[in-house]
């Protein structure tokens, strides 16, 4: 995804949501990334403790508490933060003020997703304006993230939609431009639309996350020879019971990998399909004339969504042809404030 980045001419600003591990940040800045995106102000602690001094929370920050603990980050290390509400601001403005500190705004667009962010233009320009004339903001540019564009399975759907979100995005720049503001960074992408987003020529990073560890609902997308990524995130776990002819139960249920995105699947073991997830067991049926799997045997999972499923473990376990080689604590586990 570096490399991706590098060869358009834009940079990496991996999200950490994905892993909440310091240790995968650390080496993706070391690879060239040009900082990291946190989703929640909390998430970015660890992050910060550990180094990091570069990091946009790629989200609306609202409440005291919370701005707060962006004051207070925003003294340790540069922070970007998202904002599509004038009240919002306000309060950011007040909290910097409180803190001594600084922050830069980035201006949230709604280019299709349906979630967060502003729509109309003029709209934009008076957030942008208001963000640059408070003491202790900085007008940096737009948010322009289309999440439900990923997943979309074939190549021709992702471009199409991809096209229509980078046009809605270049709109809001050139009229700020227009407006005599500048706009200097214009952030969003993700692992499914990074393809057609680099190429653009709208985006001036990339805040993919998942990619280095990927998950069973992105093995389902079509995916172009060019930027392709392998599984690399297992869930190993243990048949825990034999109870019948063609059903076996493993010890990884719903608090072992998540299933809003359908059950984790099966890896590299033909014949073995992963039916239901309860909170601590996984049933799976054994398809008439495969081996089962023996009680205490180990079966590795492809989890379905790699975000919340790192969220439920303390930390990763690394290894490299089949050898353990390090042990990775998720930091940022349950940091969702
Ligand atoms: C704002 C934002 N940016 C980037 C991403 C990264 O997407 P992915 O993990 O699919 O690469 C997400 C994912 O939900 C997101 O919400």
């Amino acid at each position: 995804m570096q490399d991706w980045a590098e060869r358009h001419g834009v940079a990496l600003r991996p999200h950490a949501k994905a892993h909440k591990c310091p240790e995968v940040a650390l080496r993706q800045l070391a690879l060239g990334a040009r900082g990291i995106c946190c989703q929640k102000v909390s998430e970015a602690l660890p992050f910060v403790a550990a180094g990091v001094r570069d990091i946009h929370i790629s989200n609306e920050v609202v409440g005291p508490a919370k701005l707060a603990l962006l004051g207070e980050l925003a003294r340790r290390a540069d922070i970007s933060v998202c904002v599509d509400h004038p009240g919002n601001l306000d309060a950011l403005a007040q909290a910097m003020e409180r803190a001594q500190a600084r922050v830069t705004v980035l201006v949230e667009v709604d280019v299709g997703q349906g979630r967060c962010g502003v729509t109309d233009p003029q709209t934009v320009l008076a957030l942008a304006r208001r963000a640059d004339a408070a003491a202790g903001l900085r007008f940096g540019g737009l948010q322009a993230y289309h999440g439900s564009v990923q997943h979309m399975r074939t190549q021709a759907e992702r471009a199409a939609v991809c096209a229509e979100v980078a046009r809605a995005a270049a709109a809001h720049a050139d009229a700020l431009r227009a407006a005599g503001l500048a706009c200097p960074t214009i952030t969003g992408s993700g692992t499914g639309s990074a393809q057609f987003d680099a190429a653009s020529g709208v985006f001036t990073e990339l805040q993919a996350g998942s990619y280095p560890f990927m998950d069973a609902d992105y093995g389902d997308n079509e995916w172009a020879e060019t930027l392709r990524f392998e599984q690399s995130l297992y869930l190993l776990s243990t048949v825990m019971s034999t109870p019948a002819a063609g059903r076996v139960v493993l010890d990884a249920g719903l608090k072992s990998s998540t299933a809003e995105c359908g059950p984790p699947r099966v890896a590299g073991r033909a014949g073995l399909t992963y039916l239901a997830a309860n909170d601590e067991h996984g049933v799976a049926r054994v398809e008439p004339g495969a081996p089962a799997p023996a009680l205490g045997e180990m079966v590795r999972l492809v989890p379905s969504h790699v975000d919340p499923t790192f969220n439920l473990h303390d930390s990763l376990v690394v290894f490299r042809d089949d050898v353990v080689v390090d042990l990775w604590p998720v930091a940022a586990r349950g940091l969702s404030r």
